[in-house]
C-alpha cells in the first residue's frame, strides 16, 4: 500500500518516549508527519481522532510496571480504518514485558491492524543512569532503519498482516509502588499548572493527589515554573541500578515473524 502520511501518537510525560518515536518517524524519509500529543489532561482532546486507511498510525508510550501507562482513556479517541499501525514501546533498561501486546489488542480493538511493534530502551526517570544517551546513533539507530525497512515491507503485501508480539494481552495488573513525593509550600506560587498538566486527572485544586488514579508519570513536576514537587525515587533507583544495569539492546518484531 502507498502511505499518505505518518500520525504520531504520543503520551511522553518526560520526553524519552517522544525523542525515540521521532527517531522512528525519521525513517519514514518521504513520508510528512503529523503529531498528536496525548500526554494531556482529561478532555482536552477530540472524543474521536480519525486516522485515515492510507496513513500509518506511530503509537508511542512509555512502559509503566510492565505494560502501557493505565491512565484511564489513555488512546480511547484514535480510530482507525482498518489501516495500519506500529507500537514503539519505551522503556527504561529494566523490562517491557506485555507492553506491545496489551497496545496492540487496544489498537486493533480500535480499528488498527498492527504490523509491527518496536521495544527501546530511553532513560529511566527514577534512575537516568540506565538508559542514559538512548536511543543511541549507533546500534539503536541501525536496529530502527531494520525495523522501519521491515515495516515498509510488510506494508508492500498484498493485505495487512498483524506482527505476533511478545507478551499477555490482558495480564493480571500489578500495583505500582508510589514514589515519596512532597509539594514544598514555601515555593509554591500556587498557579495549579501542576494540576492542570496531570494527564490521569489525578490532582484537585488543593494539590490533593488521588493515589488509585495517578500514574507516577511526574508530569506535575515538570510542569512546575519553580520546581516545587519534589518526588523521592531513591529507593527504587537503588534497585534498579543494583539489578538492570546492563544494556538492553533495542528489540522488533514486524510482518509475519520478521524480528531483530
Ligand atoms: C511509574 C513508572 C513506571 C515505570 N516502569 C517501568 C518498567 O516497568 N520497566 C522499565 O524498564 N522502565 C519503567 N519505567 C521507566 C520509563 O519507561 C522510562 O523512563 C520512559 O522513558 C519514560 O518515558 P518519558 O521519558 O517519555 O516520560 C517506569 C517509569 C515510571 C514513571
Amino acid at each position: 500500500m502507498k502511505l499518505a502520511k505518518l500520525q504520531l501518537a504520543y503520551f511522553s510525560p518526560c520526553g524519552g518516549t517522544l525523542r525515540a518515536a521521532e527517531l522512528l518517524c525519521s525513517q519514514f524519509e518521504s513520508l510528512p508527519v503529523e503529531r498528536v500529543n496525548m500526554t494531556c489532561p482529561p478532555g482536552a482532546l477530540p472524543a474521536v481522532i480519525p486516522v485515515a486507511k492510507d496513513e500509518l498510525l506511530v503509537l508511542a508510550f512509555p512502559v509503566y510496571g510492565g505494560v502501557p501507562p493505565r491512565v484511564e482513556g489513555l488512546f480511547g479517541q484514535l480510530r482507525g480504518q482498518g489501516g495500519p499501525c506500529v507500537l514503539l514501546a519505551a522503556y527504561g533498561n529494566r523490562a517491557y514485558e506485555n507492553a506491545l501486546a496489551v497496545a496492540a489488542a487496544q489498537m486493533a480493538r480500535q480499528g488498527f491492524v498492527c504490523v509491527g511493534g518496536l521495544a527501546c530502551v530511553t532513560p529511566h526517570v527514577f534512575a537516568p543512569a540506565l538508559g542514559a544517551g538512548r536511543p543511541d546513533g549507533g546500534g539503536d539507530r541501525r536496529a530502527f532503519e531494520a525495523f522501519a525497512g521491515a515495516v515498509k515491507r510488510a506494508l508492500a503485501q498484498p493485505a495487512l498482516c498483524p506482527a505476533a508480539l511478545p507478551g499477555e494481552a490482558e495480564p493480571e495488573r500489578k500495583p505500582l509502588k508510589p514514589v515519596p513525593r512532597v509539594r514544598d509550600t514555601e515555593k509554591c506560587l500556587d498557579c495549579g499548572l501542576c494540576a492542570r498538566a496531570c494527564p490521569a486527572g489525578a490532582m484537585d485544586r488543593d494539590y490533593r493527589v488521588d493515589g488509585a488514579r495517578c500514574v507516577n508519570c511526574m508530569a506535575c513536576r515538570r510542569a512546575c515554573p519553580v520546581g516545587a514537587w519534589r518526588f523521592d525515587p531513591s529507593a527504587v533507583r537503588a534497585w534498579l541500578e543494583e539489578n538492570f544495569a546492563a544494556p538492553r539492546p533495542v528489540e522488533w518484531f514486524a510482518g509475519e515473524g520478521m524480528s531483530g
